[in-house]
């Protein structure tokens, strides 16, 4: 069987995104393991070209990884035929120009979320990547996580029932930057620069909630700056503009209510950094990126309210953890099988239908816009099934 190379300009490698996850979780994980295999038992060899800002930044990675291509001319990289596939992990305020060229110059698009800052920018994408007929893909790495994987297993096998309801909560102290720095860009906590949770987390949001539980119909959410002054990369103080929490209710079609706390500003008190309750007629799960614990109907206690007595009863004991199942390898990197997964697609040739494509992405954008204006507005706001760009 033969390998088969293809090209990948990676722009945003120095990134924490673009470095960690995508380059060597993804990227590099691949290449050692040979590449991804195709139906037909060809291999496909990703081959990186490495865009970015900063010569002395990219020669220093691409020396420690031992890549060869590497330039600051994105317009170069993108006439190269070589480079079949664009992918972008910058700033999320530098993406819309950078995709759009790419799309214009023929490329396969792959890209960090939020995929762009405005639901008209983000849809003006996917239409032009309809337009070109070009394949498509956002990163849905959540989705791939061996907790969601978990909780997939748990829905598809009929476990819950009916899901009444599911009460997410994600969130952990940042530090503000002063005294200890900051352990996410500063960029996140200025609107004005792309910042902001609701940008940065409801766009993951909308296709956890849309994959695993369906339709969002309508949305509120109040958002907050809890905190308005931190300090950036350079020790400079900044007036923190955008919100760095935000409570967010979706009701889906079919009835299920879902809550989202999402908060830069909380200290955790739970197993994960994220998890989520589902409750269900016959059965309720609490998940995380890992971990999944369920609770069927049958061995549900039946609490008694009555403050005047102390409960002795552990509420923690009465849920069971549900078993990787994985096989030895266990669950791979997330990101990394969302990669593997997108350039089968685009290497078998299986034309522009990736699901979770440039027309996702923005449905992603669309929730965190909508998210922004009901609490501007202070009101619920309803959503059209967005299916077509
Ligand atoms: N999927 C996820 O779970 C996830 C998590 C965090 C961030 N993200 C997304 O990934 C993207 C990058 O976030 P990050 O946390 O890695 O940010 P980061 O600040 O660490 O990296 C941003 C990259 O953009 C480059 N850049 C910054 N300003 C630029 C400019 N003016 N012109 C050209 N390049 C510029 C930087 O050099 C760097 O390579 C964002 O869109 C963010 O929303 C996704």
């Amino acid at each position: 069987m033969a390998t088969r190379r293809i090209g990948i300009i990676v722009n945003g490698a120095t990134g924490r995104m673009g470095y960690r996850q995508h380059l060597v979780r993804s990227l590099l994980a691949i290449r050692e393991q040979g590449g991804v295999e195709l139906a037909g038992g060809d291999r496909l060899l990703p081959e990186l070209l490495l865009v970015g800002r900063n010569e002395e930044k990219l020669a220093e990675i691409a020396e420690r990884h031992g890549l060869q291509n590497w330039t600051t001319d994105l317009d170069a990289a993108l006439a190269d035929d070589d480079y079949e596939v664009y992918f972008d992990a910058l700033v999320t305020s530098r993406r819309l120009d950078n995709l759009k060229q790419a799309i214009a110059a023929g490329k396969a698009i792959y890209t960090e979320k939020p995929t762009a800052e405005t639901f008209e920018d983000a849809l003006e994408l996917a239409r032009l990547a309809k337009a070109a007929g070009a394949v498509s893909g956002v990163v849905h790495d959540k989705l791939y996580l061996p907790g969601l994987l978990k909780l997939r297993r748990l829905i598809d096998s009929g476990f819950f029932g009916r899901i009444l309801s599911v009460r997410g909560e994600f969130g952990y102290w940042v530090y503000e930057g002063d005294w200890q720095p900051a352990q996410r860009p500063s960029w996140n906590y200025r609107a004005e620069d792309g910042g902001g949770i609701v940008a940065d987390m409801f766009p993951h949001w909308n296709y956890v909630i849309e994959e695993l539980f369906g339709r969002i119909e309508d949305v509120y959410a109040q958002t907050a700056t809890h905190i308005t002054e931190r300090w950036d990369e350079n020790g400079e103080k900044y007036t923190a503009t955008a919100d760095d929490a935000a409570y967010g209710v979706f009701r889906l079609e079919g009835g299920t209510v879902v809550q989202m706390n999402s908060s830069w500003d909380v200290r955790v008190h739970r197993d994960e950094l994220v998890e989520f309750q589902i409750d269900g007629t016959d059965g309720s799960a609490v998940v995380g990126l890992h971990g999944a614990w369920i609770q069927p109907r049958e061995a549900t206690p039946k609490p008694v309210w009555n403050p005047d007595v102390k409960d002795e009863h552990n509420y923690h004991d009465d849920w069971i953890e549900v078993p990787d199942n994985q096989g030895p390898a266990g669950f791979d990197n997330g990101f990394k099988v969302q990669w593997e997964d997108f350039l089968r697609h685009v290497g078998e040739g299986r034309g522009a239908e990736y699901p979770y494509d440039l027309l996702a992405g923005a449905r992603g954008v669309r929730l965190a816009e909508t998210g922004l204006a009901s609490a501007a507005e202070g009101r619920r706001i309803a959503l059209d099934p967005l299916t077509e760009a």
